[in-house]
């Protein structure tokens, strides 16, 4: 079979993001004999940015959190992990409200009829509530995490953050830690973004090289700078979504750079490029990265439109975690993984959260906040704190 045949995904209209229906995946070795990360990206008009499933060994076999696409070239590669360290036995699909996370699932079931497959409590689906057989998860062999136990509890610790009522569905997320290597298995909740673009998109590096460009009639060029720049470009537009040291170019001035010789492809878009950059925009992507350094954080997307009003609830999540014993690595289902991190690092983390100012308005976040106004303003999410009762384990 072809690469490209390999790595073919035909459900990706279900979510039509890039690279649609084709996924590249980047299997890495994170933890030696114990736990393994396939990588690949998405996104929205090339800013994309990793997703990752973690493969763990366990006791009986291996255990998939968070899936992603199951290709051809991730079951080969899913197989060979089963030669040398057993079946995988446990599918787990850890959030409620990623729907990223959420799709992949029940071909990664097909793909492995013999694992368990446990998902967190209050499944939701959009636009219309479908009960989860009609999400296509198996039900004979599909479990609820929480309200029906947990898998391999006497090797792993499930902690949930949430469910939170966003008005619109219910964001719950539950972290798994693997007591044996010290690794705390995430999906949303906390990121670590890298100054330099992950390896994944060495496989295809044409989203950084897309978005370093200043014109839409510069072709698109490879070299180690252009490709920081364009990494750099798409973390501010995941991290804020729109944003602020960039201007929207008038249609005449976009449609004028159009069909430029060597941008007549639609690998560049056909030379539509709306964007332009002003001067200092890197200052923001430094205010994520203190020190060039990456550091554990909570997303501005989440931070601003998830859980502006459910900071206490973050901050109560975090410091459990902080209270993990040999906690070693953090290891999130975006950006950077594994993220070394003690006690101390989480417990920082909260105290950051509790005593900074949280999901502001202002700068930056101009953009999050005038859409959740507009959200609080329609009704459409809560305006104030409220919980909704955690589901009895
Ligand atoms: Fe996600």
């Amino acid at each position: 079979m072809s690469a490209s045949a390999d790595q073919r995904w035909p459900w990706w209209p279900l979510l039509p993001l890039y690279p649609y229906g084709r996924r590249r995946t980047l299997v890495r070795e994170l933890i030696a004999g114990r736990l393994w990360s396939f990588e690949q990206v998405q996104g929205v008009w090339y800013v994309a940015v990793p997703i990752r499933m973690l493969v763990l060994r366990v006791r009986e076999g291996l255990l998939l959190y968070a899936p992603v696409a199951p290709t051809a070239e991730v079951r080969a590669r899913l197989r060979d992990l089963e030669e040398r360290h057993g079946r995988v036995c446990t599918i787990v699909l850890p959030t409620a409200s990623g729907l990223e996370h959420k799709l992949p699932v029940p071909a990664m079931a097909r793909a492995f009829p013999e694992a368990q497959v446990w998902v967190t409590p209050r499944q939701w689906s959009f636009p219309l509530p479908l009960p989860p057989a009609w999400l296509g998860f198996p039900a004979a062999r599909t479990r609820v995490l929480l309200s029906d136990g947990v898998p391999h509890g006497d090797q792993l610790d499930w902690l949930p953050l949430g469910p939170l009522d966003l008005g619109l569905g219910t964001f719950l997320e539950i972290a798994c830690f693997d007591r044996a290597s010290g690794s705390l298995l995430l999906t949303d909740a906390l990121v670590a973004i890298p100054p330099e673009p992950p390896a994944v998109f060495d496989l295809d590096p044409t989203p950084l090289l897309f978005h370093a460009r200043e014109r839409g009639n510069e072709p698109l060029l490879d070299d180690p700078e252009r490709r920081r720049r364009g990494w750099w470009r798409m973390v501010l537009f995941a991290t804020y979504l729109r944003p602020r040291p960039l201007e929207i170019l008038p249609m005449g001035e976009v449609l004028r750079h159009c069909l430029a010789p060597g941008c007549r492809g639609a690998k560049s878009h056909f030379g539509f490029y709306p964007f332009r950059w002003l001067p200092g925009w890197q200052a923001d992507f430094e205010a994520l990265t203190p020190g060039g350094r990456s550091r554990l954080q909570v997303a501005a997307v989440l931070e601003r439109l998830v859980f502006p009003r459910q900071r206490s609830a973050l901050v109560a999540w975090i410091r459990q975690l902080a209270g993990l014993k040999d906690l070693r690595w953090v290891v999130p289902a975006h950006h950077e993984a594994p993220v070394a991190s003690s006690a101390a690092d989480l417990t920082a983390l909260a105290d950051r959260i509790e005593r900074g100012d949280w999901a502001p308005d202002h700068g930056a976040w101009e953009t999050l906040a005038g859409i959740d106004t507009t959200l609080v303003r329609l009704g459409l999410v809560p305006g104030d704190t409220h919980q909704i009762p955690k589901p009895q384990p």
